[in-house]
């Protein structure tokens, strides 16, 4: 970086000199400073050593091996806090995992939208219903989904109530990683009532019965899931997107074993397609922490624009550090990533390239309902695999939005959701997620993906990640 650019010295609050979009208007600001010295003093909910490992991780997707699922709900809801949700999400997340390691033959890095998926960024501030104008919703972390003036007021004290809820779900989902539940003996067990009748659902036994064969002729082999952690537990990690910033600021600490600076809010952090300005807020608040961090990047970025990112995020070029997670719309991958590809590979940068198959395709339904049809979202995921195919590089991973739940918020799908099918269990807070038979299906199309990425070119051995 030439000597005229050299950003200013970093701090945890140096983003509060900058230009910054999406910010709620707090009307009590030493309320708002009070919660936040309040958070300051709270424990971090994740750990430095866990980040680094997540990065390692990465990197080693980074030089092609291994995938990424990254996946949660669009905004996590504060009535919707229940452990049945919780652990339903988790068990579709660990069928869509075993789909994916086995058809790839390579680990899976298991990334939640979870634990802090609070804050949402809208396209306009204000929202119209029946002739009344009031605030958008903005995230459970900072007002209220219902359409009252009241609700709509940004409140400070929902900071907390997020720290809280983020402090259970993370425990929680700890213990099923690590406790028993994600044990690969338990594999018949992810597939859910609704699920397992379907067309996925009956995919997905024939998988789990395979997978049981090779864990008994593992056992009668002496590797058992008793004596073998690899088997009975998974690494699962927290992400969200950095909107709210000082909510990320009073949970910025320093690592005591390195020194560095790391968001304690979660394990990675990523930066949205609308506040990924490099002179602003956002920008400043990421490029300071250590945290893993993905850039969405939709059709608005050019190659350009993507480079001076990358100089300013990850100057050092270290891999692991950046996921370029991609959502342009399912018509319109063949005309954005190649150049972007081609740019940074001329550029010699490494990055972890994922595919965000879900923002580009959001349409309105003829009955009013905001929806994505499900084909697009398969074709989006398809045609980013087929681009990196034919750059020659790793399509590494995928971000979605989905839920353990049998919603009907997106149509299509092996189960044929219609327009008019929407209103019967439409439950998102913001936007449309696959609901677990749709995700599970999704699975099963990129694990084929893998399959032919895996058998084009038989590499040599995967490395082992630390499962
Ligand atoms: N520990 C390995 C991993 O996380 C294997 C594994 C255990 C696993 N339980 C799992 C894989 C559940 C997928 C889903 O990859
Ligand atoms: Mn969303």
């Amino acid at each position: 970086m030439a000597a005229h650019q050299t950003p200013d010295k970093w701090s945890p609050d140096s983003w509060r000199k900058k230009p910054i979009l999406q910010v709620p208007d707090y009307p009590d600001a030493a309320a708002l400073a009070d919660v936040e010295s309040k958070l300051a003093t709270y424990p971090p909910l994740v750990f430095a050593g866990e980040a680094r490992d997540l990065k390692k991780s990465l990197a080693t997707i980074a030089s092609g091996h291994g995938f990424l699922l990254q996946g949660g709900d669009c905004a996590e809801s504060f009535l919707e806090h229940r452990a049945d949700n919780i652990r339903d999400f988790f068990r579709v997340f660990l069928q869509m995992a075993v789909v994916l390691t086995y058809a790839g033959g390579q680990p899976v890095v298991k990334v939640g939208r979870i634990a802090g998926q609070f804050a949402k960024p809208r396209s306009s501030p204000t929202e119209k219903k029946d002739g009344q104008e009031l605030p958008s919703y903005r995230g459970d972390i900072i007002n209220g989904p219902e359409f009252t003036s009241l609700a709509r007021i940004p409140d400070p004290n929902r900071q907390i109530e997020a720290y809280r809820q983020s402090a259970a779900t993370l425990n929680l989902i700890r213990a099923f990683a690590t406790g028993g539940y994600a044990d690969l003996e338990r594999v018949h067990q992810w597939n859910m009532g609704f699920v397992q009748d379907s067309p996925q659902g009956h995919r997905y036994q024939e998988l789990a019965d395979r997978i049981a064969e090779t864990m008994s002729f593992m056992r009668a082999c002496g590797i058992t899931s008793e004596n073998t952690p690899q088997l009975r537990a998974t690494n699962f990690y927290t992400s969200h997107e950095a909107l709210l910033l000082g909510y990320e600021e009073a949970l910025t600490r320093r690592d005591s074993t390195s020194g560095d600076w790391y968001a304690t809010s979660g394990h990675m952090i990523w930066i949205g397609d609308r506040t990924r300005q490099p002179d602003h807020a956002h920008i400043e608040y990421c490029r300071g922490i250590k945290n893993p961090i993905g850039l969405k990047c939709g059709p608005t970025l050019d190659a350009d624009g993507l480079l001076r990112l990358i100089d300013l995020i990850n100057p050092k070029d270290e891999p692991g550090r950046l996921t370029l997670i991609c959502r342009f719309g399912f018509d319109k991958v063949e005309a954005h990533l190649p150049k972007l590809i081609r740019a940074v590979k001329k550029a010699g940068r490494n990055v972890l390239w994922s595919c965000d198959p879900m923002h580009g395709n959001t349409i309105s339904a003829a009955t009013g309902y905001k929806t994505r049809p499900f084909d697009r979202i398969l074709k989006e995921s398809l045609s980013f695999f087929e681009v990196h195919r034919a750059e020659g590089t790793h399509a590494g991973g995928i971000h979605i939005e989905m839920t353990g739940q049998n919603v009907t918020e997106c149509t299509g799908g092996a189960t044929a959701i219609s327009d008019q099918d929407l209103s019967d269990r439409y439950h998102t807070h913001c936007d449309p997620r696959l609901n677990a038979d749709q995700a599970l299906e999704l699975a099963f199309l990129v694990a084929e993906q893998l399959k032919k990425e895996r058998d084009a070119d038989a590499k040599p051995e995967p490395k082992t990640l630390i499962a």
